[in-house]
């Protein structure tokens, strides 16, 4: 029997609005648990190096190739531009030096093109991932398709990797805004391996000249996602539309009939009235698709399915993690319940991820915990100082899925990275729930911090 967490807060949309926490308290808590988090780091370990615990499920240990990732000491100082550019708010000091263009530490967390994963040097790194490293497509170009997501298609037996091309300078479009690179459109990849890209182009453009489009150059564009409808036989994307204040808070909708599009934008909506920003949608295996997404200011996510040509939202929908402020939503479904991992509200600033799981996807979705394991304490308590966008099924090998992540780049958002790890599904959680006595009861969610690794060799033989 499961005991459900009566703090869960979900509830229909014709009830009242649920509590709203102060951002700012969040905050303020979330950056005192890194504080303490990183101090004892340091303490417990004076030469500033960091070992990584590499004691695993044994699920995973055909996925990995253990190796060990020394951190040096930060450093004291940080350049002016940075501090400026942080503002007033008060975050941890490993993620200031994360945020520093001219920390030492910089060229750890984003390497040069020396180290860059290239389909095109096979050999002894071949098909390997190097979380954090830039990725070249199969032209050698570094690829770009951040905040996106996957969809296998049957009919190809390819998988294509959509998200947002931000190939373009990064500004500021007033002095409070928060960073950001002018639409250029949605980009495609495709692959059989999940490992080699071949760039096909960008299927969903920005507009150059008509200011009243929503996908004119100067709005947000964020998130896409690609279900594939198998009445209609489309390709339905659904992204995220905004102006550059954030106050559009709309979802886009696109459709093609090939993967590769063109898609054509159909109109923007705001789900059931409300606001939307970051968001997600999953198609179950019933067929039935769902949209997720971050709304009343971010303070909690609403579910509800979608019409059975995917092109809008059904009229029901459900409040889920109320007053939580959480954002970037992946969902995947083992066995029959359903996971979802979100990320705080920060920014592009770097924070701990939870996952959240149900029976039902409209809820309720009771909170597990932090998924991330490995790497040190300051990796766990900022995903591996990245933010989730994905999860991938690797149909074969059961219970094993890739977590795709975003390390944003702030001051040079084109070079933002991608953070794909192994997540696994079993065990018990080791985070039990507040009102179920102690007993743990739903399995447990692990993300596995790696600085190399690649998917078994068999995989790919039966795919
Ligand atoms: C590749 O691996 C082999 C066998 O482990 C090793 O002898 C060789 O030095 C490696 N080559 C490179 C370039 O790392
Ligand atoms: C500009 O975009 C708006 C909104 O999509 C549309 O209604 C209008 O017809 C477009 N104007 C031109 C000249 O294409
Ligand atoms: C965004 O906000 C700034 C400052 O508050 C304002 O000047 C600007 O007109 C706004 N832009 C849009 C697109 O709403």
């Amino acid at each position: 029997m499961r005991m459900r967490n009566k703090n869960q807060k979900s509830s229909a949309f014709h009830c009242s609005a649920g509590t709203r926490c102060s951002v700012s308290l969040v905050l303020c808590l979330v950056a005192c648990i890194l504080m303490v988090h990183f101090y004892s780091l340091i303490h417990q370990n004076d030469k500033g190096e960091i070992h990584i615990d590499s004691s695993h499920l044994s699920v995973t240990r055909e996925l990995e190739e253990e190796e060990s990732l020394y951190l040096p000491r930060p450093r004291g100082k940080k350049s002016p531009r940075a501090l400026k550019r942080r503002g007033p708010r008060k975050l941890p000091s490993m993620v200031n030096e994360f945020l520093d263009e001219s920390s030492e530490l910089h060229a750890l967390f984003f390497p040069d093109r020396k180290s860059a994963i290239d389909p095109n040097k096979k050999g002894n790194d071949s098909r390997f991932y190097y979380p954090g490293r830039l990725w070249l497509d199969t032209e050698g170009n570094p690829i770009q398709a951040h905040g996106g997501g996957i969809l296998f298609d049957e009919r190809t037996e390819t998988y294509y990797w959509y998200g947002e091309n931000k190939d373009g300078p990064t500004y500021h479009a007033h002095q409070k805004a928060a960073a950001r690179v002018d639409i250029i459109g949605v980009s495609c990849y495709s692959s059989k391996d999940l490992w080699e890209w071949t760039n096909e182009g960008i299927v969903l453009s920005g507009e150059g000249t008509n200011a009243t489009h929503d996908l004119h150059v100067s709005n947000v564009l964020e998130r896409p996602k690609v279900i594939y409808n198998d009445k209609s036989g489309q390709y339905v994307m659904w992204m995220h539309i905004d102006d550059a204040n954030y106050t559009k808070a709309s979802v886009g909708v696109a459709v093609s009939d090939s993967p590769t599009g063109p898609f054509s934008y159909l109109y923007r909506i705001r789900p059931h009235g409300f606001e939307s920003r970051d968001m997600t949608i999953f198609k179950d295996d019933d067929g039935k698709a769902y949209l997720i997404y971050s709304s009343e200011s971010n303070s909690e996510l609403h579910i509800g399915p979608l019409i059975d040509d995917y092109l809008n939202v059904a009229r029901v929908g459900r409040r889920i993690l109320v007053g939580r402020h959480r954002e970037a939503p992946a969902l995947f479904k083992y066995e029959g319940t359903y996971y979802m991992i979100t990320s705080g509200c920060t920014g592009w600033a770097p924070n701990r991820a939870l996952v959240h799981a149900a029976e039902s996807i409209m809820g309720p979705w009771e909170t597990m915990g932090n998924p991330c394991v490995g790497g040190n304490k300051i990796f766990r308590s900022t995903t591996f100082f990245a933010q989730s966008t994905f999860v991938v099924p690797l149909p074969g090998l059961p219970g094993s899925f890739i977590f795709m992540a975003d390390r944003w780049k702030p001051a040079e958002l084109r070079d933002s990275r991608y953070v794909w790890l192994p997540l696994t599904v079993g065990g018990v959680a080791d985070e039990p729930l507040e009102y179920n006595f102690g007993f743990p009861s739903w399995s447990r969610v692990s993300i596995y911090w790696h600085r190399r690794w690649r998917l078994p060799e068999e995989w790919r033989r039966t795919t």
